[in-house]
C-alpha cells in the first residue's frame, strides 16, 4: 500500500463515518477548511481533554487560561509576526501557479525547463531561459519565475464601525494621486484600522504573565497553558488536516529562571514525547528531533521537535522550544509595562541582600490539536484479513484507537428489536452515561454489520444484549483488538471497560 492510498483510506473513513467532512461541501468545499462531525469532535475533545489533564490539572506548576482570538496590534508588533511571519511568495510566470519558494522542488542540473510562450493559454513550447534561484515551479516544472515576495501569514480583518475602504475613498476624493501614492494611502487605511487573526495561542501568554502570576501567586518555574484556534493563511495547504488555514493549538509557556533553560527543554521535550507515546500503537512512530543552527527562529537558543511517521514521512507534531526571555523582554519594551518576576527566596550576589529581580526564561512545547487527530488516526489505522462466520475471507478495518480518545468507549447492542431487550440496552446504556462514560446505542442492522461498524471507529468494546440476559443478567462483551466474545455479568461489563479506560 502506497503512502497515498492509505491517507485516502483515511481520509475516506473519516468522511464515512462521521469524523471529518470537508467545509461547506454542499458549495464545492472551502480549500484548506474541515468540519469536525460527531465522532470527529468526540476525538478532538477526548485529545484535548487529556492534554488538559496531563499539562494542567496534574500539576500544581500549571494554570490555564482561555484568551481572546483579536488582540491588539501592537501584540503582533512586539512578537515579531507583523514584520516576520512570512513565506517566500513565487509566482510562475509561464502556469500561473503561486507557490512557496522555500517548498520548491530544486532544479536538477542539465534538464531542459520547458514553458509555454505567452503562459498557460497559448499551447505554444519553447526551451526556456534556466532561472537563477535554484528551483522550479511545483507545477509545471519551469524555472521562469517572478522574484520573491514575502507574503505575511496573519489573517487581517478589523474592528468596530470602520470599513478602510470608506477612509480611503474619502481620503483621496478630489486628489490627482499617482498609482504608488494610492497604493501607499489604501495601506495606511487599512492598517490603521486592521486586527489580527492570532497566528498562535502562545502571545497571550506572554501578554498576561503579570496578571497570572500575581492573581495566582505563582512561583517560578511555573507554566501558563492555552487551547483554542489559531489562522495563518498558508500558501500550500496540504495533506488533509497536517496543514489548514484554521486549526487548533495545545501550547504552554513554562517560565523558568534565566541558566535553568536546558535542564527545563530536556525535562520537557521527554515529557511531552511521552505523553505523545503513551496513546500509541507504534511508538517508534514519534521521534525527537533537534534544530539545526540555521533552522532555529530569531527567538530560540534551542529546540526539539516532535516528529510524527505519517503516511509520506517524517513531519512535524509539536515543537518544543527554548524562546529565551525574548517574549517577555519585546512585551515590556512595546508596551512600556514592566514584565519581570521577583525571586525572594533567592539572595542578590551583588548585594548580598535576600531577592533578585529576573526577566524569566521560557520552554515552549507547542503542539497542534487537528494535526494530533490526524496523527491518532494514521496511528490507529489498521486492516486485518480474517473469516467470517460464512467462511469467506474478509478484510476488516478498525481503528485501533486509545480507550480514552475513543468517541464511544462502548457500544450496546441488542440482539433483537424486540422481546424487551432494547429496554434493557437502553438502561444499561443510561448506567455508563451516570458513570461518566461515552456509550452508543446501536439497534440497525445485523449484529456482523454493527461490531464492523463499531470497529471502523474505534469502540474498544461492544456489549449485546441476549434473551439470555433476561433470564440471568449477563451479557456478551467483544473486545475490538481481538474479537473476542466472553460472558459477564451486567456490572462486570461496566467494570471491565472503566478498567480499560484508566489502564495505560
Ligand atoms: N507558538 C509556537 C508555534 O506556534 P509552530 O511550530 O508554528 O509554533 C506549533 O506551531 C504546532 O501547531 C505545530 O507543531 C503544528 O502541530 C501546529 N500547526 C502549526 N501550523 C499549523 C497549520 N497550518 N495547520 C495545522 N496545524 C498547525
Amino acid at each position: 500500500m502506497t503512502s497515498n492510498d492509505t491517507l485516502n483510506k483515511i481520509v475516506s473513513l473519516t468522511k464515512r463515518r462521521g469524523f471529518i467532512f470537508q467545509s461547506s461541501e454542499i458549495y464545492g468545499g472551502l480549500k484548506s477548511a474541515y468540519d469536525y462531525g460527531p465522532l470527529g469532535v468526540e476525538l478532538k475533545r477526548n485529545i484535548a481533554a487529556e492534554w488538559w489533564k496531563f499539562m494542567v490539572h496534574e500539576r500544581e506548576d500549571v494554570v490555564g487560561i482561555d484568551a481572546s482570538i483579536m488582540m491588539h496590534p501592537s501584540v503582533w508588533k512586539a512578537s515579531g509576526h507583523l514584520a516576520g511571519f512570512s513565506d517566500p511568495l513565487v509566482d510562475c510566470l509561464n502556469c500561473k501557479e503561486r507557490f512557496r519558494a522555500d517548498k520548491a522542488p530544486q532544479m536538477e542540473p542539465g534538464t531542459a525547463i520547458n514553458w509555454v510562450k505567452g503562459g498557460k493559454s497559448s499551447g505554444e513550447k519553447s526551451a526556456g531561459t534556466v532561472g537563477t534561484c535554484g528551483y522550479v515551479c511545483p507545477h509545471c516544472g519551469s524555472s521562469l519565475l517572478s522574484d520573491e515576495r514575502q507574503f505575511n501569514l496573519m489573517f487581517k480583518t478589523s474592528i468596530g464601525p470602520v470599513d478602510p475602504l470608506d477612509n480611503f475613498l474619502s481620503e483621496v476624493q478630489g486628489k490627482e494621486l499617482s498609482r504608488a501614492e494610492l497604493r501607499e494611502k489604501l495601506e495606511e487605511a487599512v492598517r490603521s484600522s486592521a486586527i489580527y487573526l492570532r497566528p498562535e495561542t502562545a502571545q497571550a501568554m506572554f501578554v498576561q504573565f503579570m496578571n497570572v502570576q500575581q492573581t495566582m501567586s505563582m512561583k517560578v518555574p511555573f507554566g501558563i497553558a492555552q487551547q483554542g484556534k489559531s489562522f495563518r493563511n498558508e500558501v500550500t495547504t496540504e495533506k488533509f488536516i497536517f496543514r489548514t488555514c484554521e486549526f487548533e493549538q495545545m501550547e504552554m509557556e513554562y517560565f523558568c529562571e534565566p541558566g535553568t533553560q536546558k535542564e527545563w527543554l530536556k525535562y520537557w521535550t521527554e515529557t511531552r514525547m511521552s505523553w505523545w507515546q503513551r496513546y500509541a500503537n507504534n511508538k517508534s512512530a514519534f521521534k525527537l528531533r533537534q534544530h539545526d543552527e540555521d533552522e532555529l527562529a530569531h527567538y530560540a537558543d534551542d529546540c526539539y521537535d516532535i516528529d510524527y511517521n505519517y503516511p509520506w514521512g517524517w513531519d512535524e507534531l509539536e515543537g518544543v522550544a527554548s524562546r529565551t526571555d525574548y517574549d517577555l523582554s519585546k512585551h515590556a519594551e512595546e508596551s512600556g509595562v514592566k514584565i519581570s518576576y521577583f525571586d525572594q527566596q533567592k539572595t542578590d550576589p551583588a548585594t548580598g541582600k535576600p531577592g533578585i529581580r529576573y526577566v524569566p526564561y521560557v520552554i515552549e512545547p507547542a503542539a497542534g490539536l487537528t494535526r494530533a487527530c490526524l496523527a491518532y488516526l494514521c496511528d490507529a489505522y489498521a486492516e486485518e484479513e480474517g473469516v467470517d462466520a460464512d467462511g469467506q475471507t474478509k478484510t476488516r478495518v478498525l481503528l485501533k484507537l486509545h480507550p480514552r480518545l475513543a468517541p464511544f468507549k462502548v457500544a450496546v447492542l441488542p440482539l433483537v428489536k424486540k422481546d424487551g431487550l432494547p429496554d434493557v440496552a437502553r438502561k444499561i446504556v443510561s448506567d455508563f452515561y451516570k458513570a461518566g462514560i461515552n456509550a452508543s446505542y446501536d439497534e440497525q442492522q445485523s449484529i456482523g454489520k454493527r461490531y464492523a461498524r463499531h470497529d471502523e471507529v474505534g469502540t474498544p468494546y461492544c456489549l449485546t444484549i441476549d434473551h439470555q440476559t433476561l433470564e440471568d443478567n449477563t451479557v456478551t462483551i467483544r473486545d475490538r483488538d481481538t474479537t473476542k466474545q466472553e460472558r459477564v455479568s451486567i456490572d462486570g461489563a461496566l467494570e471491565v471497560v472503566k478498567e480499560r479506560i484508566n489502564a495505560f
